[in-house]
């Protein structure tokens, strides 16, 4: 036995599973163009300072932190939006808004190990940088929703919230910011008695925590009421009324624009991460009960940085996930399906001539492997075979005297031979059909 195995919560992808995560990378790349979203590559290792600045408590004390040879605070990115950020306060004064960025890679969280949790998973990341308009958000939900499409799968919802809500009676409220973050934890695990008790020692008012317990109550259709009934629930609160005012534009936007996604408002939904200031939502499928992707709106981001005020909303698809719903949903990947095939030298003298013959099939497209193991041809046969091969070149005696080579169609099991200028135009021919 192997004396080594991967670190818990790291996993290998064989060769169909890395199929399938190049496939919905793909599809989120080809999202990316069709919305006009430039790639940018961002490192993995950060400054630990800039990644636990606004992650909030759950993402911050997973991280990979560590210190580096140089005795600098640094850790493994949990997410991009901080790098993208970053760069963007940086690098992108003075130039012409918005920026469509998206990043694709490799994440980092110390979570649990288990079905759709890891500790290394992959996410596509889109943000769209400059505008602070309602359609902006919607251009992120018909992304996410056009990459989920994209994919092939089917029956996805997205439940959307607005953290303006919560943050606007919060403030109004007087509870301080690290209350606030603390509050916004909890609810976001749906621990709703323990938030409200934080709630509840601060001193807020009995009137406040009525108004919270009424929100997290608060769930329906996006074309439902429910929009009217949070305006009520708020009326106290004047800014959270404007955040609800603000969720029936982005959701009356969609609705008008004639876009089918169904779209579940939660009053009471918190996201982890602490950087957002106005839509949240997340994706689901029935048959998984965590999320496909996340993201929402986060104003204020850039400016932390030490950049221009630049309002901002973005999403992150968690590509292993969406692999799992591929997976569950049975979708097919209608990946193109390549004829291979195998160059057999029968003896010593031929081996040359097949690696010859073998560079001049690739080069004219042609997917082959050479018998490298030193099979005699029956049995190279047989093993092309069980791998499904579709045809075989023989390099014999004869063959290397006459310019020839024998081209064998392995499910009929039929042969050929012909002068080397007609191999490839020979098994084209034959694997045709
Ligand atoms: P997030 O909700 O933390 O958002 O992560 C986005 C997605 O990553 C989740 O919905 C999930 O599909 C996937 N994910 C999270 N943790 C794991 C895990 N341990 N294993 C597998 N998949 C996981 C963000 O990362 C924000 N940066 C999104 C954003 C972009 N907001 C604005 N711009």
């Amino acid at each position: 036995m192997s004396r080594f195995k991967t670190v818990r919560g790291m996993r290998d992808f064989l060769a169909d599973e890395a199929q399938l995560l190049r496939y919905v990378e793909d599809r989120a790349r080809k999202v990316a163009t069709l919305y006009g979203y430039k790639e940018i590559i961002t490192p993995i290792v950060e400054s630990y300072e800039l990644l636990s600045v606004k992650a909030g408590e759950e993402v911050r004390s997973r991280m990979f932190a560590f210190k580096d040879l140089g005795d600098r605070d640094v850790a493994l990115r949990p997410e991009f939006t901080a790098s993208v950020a970053r760069l963007v306060a940086a690098s992108f004064l003075d130039q012409p808004k918005p920026f469509r960025l998206f990043c694709v890679g490799s994440v980092y969280r110390y979570d649990e190990p288990q079905r759709g949790r890891y500790r290394e998973f992959w996410q596509s990341n889109f943000e769209l940088m400059g505008s602070n308009r309602p359609e902006a958000d919607a251009e992120i939900l018909l992304l996410t929703n056009s990459l989920m499409e994209n994919a092939g799968l089917k029956d996805f919802t997205f439940k959307i919230g607005h953290v303006g809500v919560l943050r606007g009676i919060f403030n109004q409220e007087r509870l301080d910011d690290r209350v606030q973050n603390q509050v916004m934890q909890l609810m976001d695990k749906k621990e709703y008695d323990d938030a409200f008790k934080v709630v509840q020692d601060t001193g807020a008012p009995e009137n406040c925590l009525r108004v919270l317990r009424q929100l997290v109550e608060l769930k329906g259709k996006a074309d439902s009421n429910v929009v009217d009934l949070m305006r009520a629930c708020v009326f106290d609160y004047e800014n959270a009324i404007v955040a609800t005012e603000n969720l029936r534009q982005i959701l009356e936007l969609i609705s008008k624009s004639g876009c089918k996604i169904t779209l579940n408002v939660d009053a009471g939904f918190a996201r982890g991460l602490e950087y957002y200031t106005g839509m949240i939502f997340e994706v689901y499928i029935p048959t998984l009960s965590i999320a496909l992707g996340g993201g929402g709106r986060y104003d204020r981001l850039i400016e932390l940085f030490g950049g221009e005020s630049t309002p901002a909303v973005g999403v992150a698809h968690g590509i292993d996930r969406i692999m799992m719903a591929i997976q569950q949903q049975k979708i097919p990947l209608g990946t193109e399906d390549r004829k291979s095939g195998v160059v057999i030298p029968i003896n010593e003298q031929s081996k040359a001539e097949a690696l010859k013959i073998a560079e001049m099939l690739r080069e004219a497209g042609l997917a082959v492997e050479i018998e490298i193991m030193g099979r005699k041809m029956a049995k190279a046969l047989e093993d092309a075979n069980r791998r499904k091969m579709n045809y075989a070149v023989i390099i014999g005696e004869r063959e290397l005297k006459e310019g020839t080579v024998a081209i064998r169609d392995l499910a009929r099991r039929e042969q050929k031979t012909v002068l080397i200028e007609k191999a490839v135009e020979t098994i084209n021919e034959m694997t045709a059909t």
